[in-house]
């Protein structure tokens, strides 16, 4: 269904607890994990499909994002889902918005550095299908961990009174991160791709065998550094809260970030590791 008033009737009749995954549509088994987390916490799941242009820049790929509505919806017929929600760019946006969600400092660093106006537009859609869908709980994946972050920065300011929930990434066998923009990639990009888990991994393996924030991040700029025909944009070692660098006596949980462009694909990525401090 598209519109707000079939949106509207549909919850009416769906007596319950609700739980919503919003997608921009391209599922793939990472939305579908999201879908089934949804399921075990609510009696009802409302999946929302749509791609929100206030979220792409300038030369980014809004126009070619894959889409492929009537294949989201039988996928998640087979989910059971009870409610797919894909509305046309007038009903999501009946009059061009005046009054934005300023998403603050967060939405600068990381992703928001290269992508201006990025968080500013997801969080503009996030906080009107709330609002539309009026759920108990709402669940987002650990991919867009800088998103997460900010939708529950958002739903704290402005107490939107929804539970946000994260699901861990879904990955390939071979470690690729589950992606919609996977799609664009071609067999020899797709293979080069796997630089970005591989360089998350031996972060990842060098915090656990006591590596402090430099040599972390060095031991994952190396295998970034070796791999042909991947560009990096950034490779940072954060707070998993602030997005701010981490000093070099940080202890416990950090996340480590990468973003980096395949050919014209920009993926990203992340993994969290467990920093022990400076060696004694
Ligand atoms: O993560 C996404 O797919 C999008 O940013 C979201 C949350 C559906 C908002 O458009």
């Amino acid at each position: 269904m598209g519109t707000r008033a079939e949106l509207r009737a549909a919850l009416a009749a769906l007596p319950g607890s609700r739980a919503l995954v919003m997608t921009m549509g391209a599922l793939h088994d990472g939305h579908l994990s999201l879908v089934r987390e949804a399921r075990s916490r609510a009696e009802h799941v409302v999946v929302s499909i749509y791609v929100n242009p206030l979220q792409f820049g300038p030369g980014e790929d809004f126009e070619a994002y894959p889409r492929d509505v009537d294949a989201d919806v039988a996928l998640l017929a087979h989910e059971g889902v009870d409610l797919v929600f894909a509305p046309s760019d007038e009903e999501a946006y009946p009059a061009q918005p005046l009054v934005r969600v300023d998403p603050g400092p967060v939405a600068g660093v990381l992703e928001g550095r290269t992508r201006p106006g990025h968080f500013a537009g997801v969080l503009q859609i996030v906080a009107k299908v709330l609002n539309l869908v009026r759920p108990d709980v709402a669940v987002f994946g650990q991919k867009d961990a800088q998103q997460l972050a900010l939708v529950r920065t958002l739903v704290r300011d402005l107490d939107l009174g929804v539970q946000i929930v994260g699901v861990p990434i879904r990955r390939e066998e071979d470690g690729l991160a589950m992606s919609s923009r996977n799609a664009y990639l071609s067999p020899d990009e797709r293979r080069r791709a796997l630089a970005l888990s591989r360089a998350l991994a031996a972060g990842r393996d060098a915090a656990a065998a006591g590596g402090a924030v430099a040599e972390v991040r060095r031991v994952a700029e190396d295998v970034l550094g070796a791999a042909e025909g991947v560009r990096v944009d950034y490779l940072a070692l954060v707070d998993p809260d602030t997005f701010l660098p981490l000093d070099e006596r940080a202890t416990g949980a950090g996340l480590l970030a990468v973003a980096a462009w395949v050919g014209t694909t920009r993926l990203i990525d992340n993994m969290t590791v467990d920093l022990q401090g400076p060696r004694p």
